[in-house]
């Protein structure tokens, strides 16, 4: 008895798809890369842009066929897109044998005792059974759904309100990752420094002493999150951050435009000069913090000027690396009723913020060459910086160690680097 997993979109997904294959797992299944093999296909869809939906549709379709070979086998369809267009497909694709949407994950665990129609399986049989081996890194989801309701955006639409995990939940969580070997925790939600432990939402939440507990749980080297919200990145965020050693100086700080008239159109709740304003406390307080975002390029009523102010943000600030993506119309949202730029324009407009995105980032990565890191060592010899570069370590290294290396080129989105044996008086900075 196999399942197999295929994961559209964010670390969100990614997440949440663990979270299902444990709820499987706990059910006598196995894991396998083979979809030949399996009885189980869960499909884990995407819908916060067009194009992730229409390939998990298309895979979907696919599915007939291996559904035709062996029928008592099951299609489950899950997350965002099913949550959006359940009842499309159903009608589409009569072979799906359950549509769970995102807003469902948190009882998956009956939904699938009603697919296999027998009794629930003891829970407590979870976890160590089939937890996956030699994992360094995990993420830990500590809050779902969002209470934002920017223009462009269909997650609150299809992941509903905020809800907070109780900080004891969490804390479990994390241990029991430590306990399988993970070191680096990635405090998950969809705007995560809004997380507040009695469930109220708020500027002033309890997401700094969350920060705080993590790292002092035993075992944890270090801590990350994802995606928070600049509103949200308040001083005590940012203190918290520069004081709690396991916090890695690294953060991905979604901007989406440099230009206060989009940023007001997408409704986000903050300027250009108040997103500055914040990474001038970051890299005050961690000179060499590594910096990320994303970017939207070609919003309805984006001008030229609009365009050329996002590029400039990219330039004031210096991402260490920037996602672009082309603004896509989502049915039902506020900017879907404005009219679209055409495609070409956006294309271009695409093309040139990726340009910059990269030269941007090939400069910051520069600077790393000749200084040692800290690298985190994964399956397969490769591991990451707390910056969360990727480093590829001549020679290889040992799964789940933490080993000094000096970095040697920086052509290439993952670092080359070799091993040191002493760090004492070596050049550093933060990567
Ligand atoms: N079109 C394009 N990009 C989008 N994002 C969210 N909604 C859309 C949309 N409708 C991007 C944002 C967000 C990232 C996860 O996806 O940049 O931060
Ligand atoms: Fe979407 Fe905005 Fe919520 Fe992020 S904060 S999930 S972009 S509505």
């Amino acid at each position: 008895m196999k399942y197999f997993v295929r994961t559209y979109g964010c670390q969100m997904n990614v997440a949440d798809s663990d979270e299902m294959s444990r709820h499987l797992r706990a059910r006598g299944f196995s894991a396998t890369d083979d979809p030949d093999d399996a009885s189980i296909f869960l499909v884990n869809t995407c819908t916060v842009r067009q194009h992730a939906e229409d390939r998990a549709f298309s895979e979907i379709g696919r599915l007939r066929r291996w559904k035709a070979a062996r029928p008592d086998r099951k299609v489950v369809v899950t997350g965002c897109a099913a949550e959006r267009t359940r009842d499309f497909l159903e009608r589409r694709f009569p072979h799906v044998d359950l549509v769970a949407g995102a807003r469902s994950i948190e009882s998956f665990g009956a939904i699938v005792d009603g697919l296999l129609a027998k009794r629930p399986a003891d829970e407590s049989l979870d976890y160590a059974a089939g937890a996956p081996d030699g994992r360094v890194a995990s993420f830990v989801t500590i809050m779902r759904g969002c209470n934002y309701s920017c223009t462009y955006c269909i997650v609150p639409h299809v992941r509903g309100r905020e809800r907070y995990r109780p900080m004891d939940e969490i804390l479990a969580e994390v241990r029991e990752r430590v306990e399988e070997g993970v070191r680096d925790v990635t405090l998950l939600g969809q705007t995560v420094n809004s997380y507040h432990r009695d469930g109220r939402a708020g500027r002033n939440t309890d997401f700094a002493g969350l920060l705080a507990s993590v790292g002092a749980v035993d075992g944890v080297e270090r801590v990350r999150f994802i995606s928070p919200h600049p509103f949200y990145m308040t001083d005590g965020v940012i203190d918290a951050m520069a004081t709690v050693p396991e916090v890695c100086e690294c953060l991905h700080l979604p901007v989406q435009s440099g230009s206060d008239a989009v940023l007001h159109a997408m409704r986000r709740n903050y300027t250009r000069d108040g997103y500055l304003e914040i990474v001038g406390k970051l890299r005050q307080a961690m000179p060499g913090i590594v910096l990320s975002t994303d970017v939207i390029v070609g919003f309805p009523g984006e001008t030229e000027d609009d365009f050329r102010q996002t590029l400039s943000l990219l330039k004031a600030v210096g991402f260490d690396w920037c996602f672009v993506f082309k603004y896509s119309p989502r049915q039902g949202t506020p900017a879907a009723e404005r009219s679209s730029w055409p495609e070409r324009l956006v294309e271009e407009r695409h093309a040139a913020c990726l340009d910059l995105a990269e030269r941007i980032g090939l400069e910051r990565r520069r600077r790393l060459v000749g200084t040692i890191q800290d690298v985190l060592v994964e399956e397969g010899g490769a591991g990451r910086t707390r910056g969360n570069y990727k480093v590829r370590v001549a020679g290889g290294a040992p799964a789940g160690r933490t080993v000094p290396v000096r970095v040697t080129n920086t052509d290439r989105a993952t670092l080359e680097a070799e091993p040191v044996d002493v760090t004492a008086g070596a050049l550093s900075a933060a990567g």
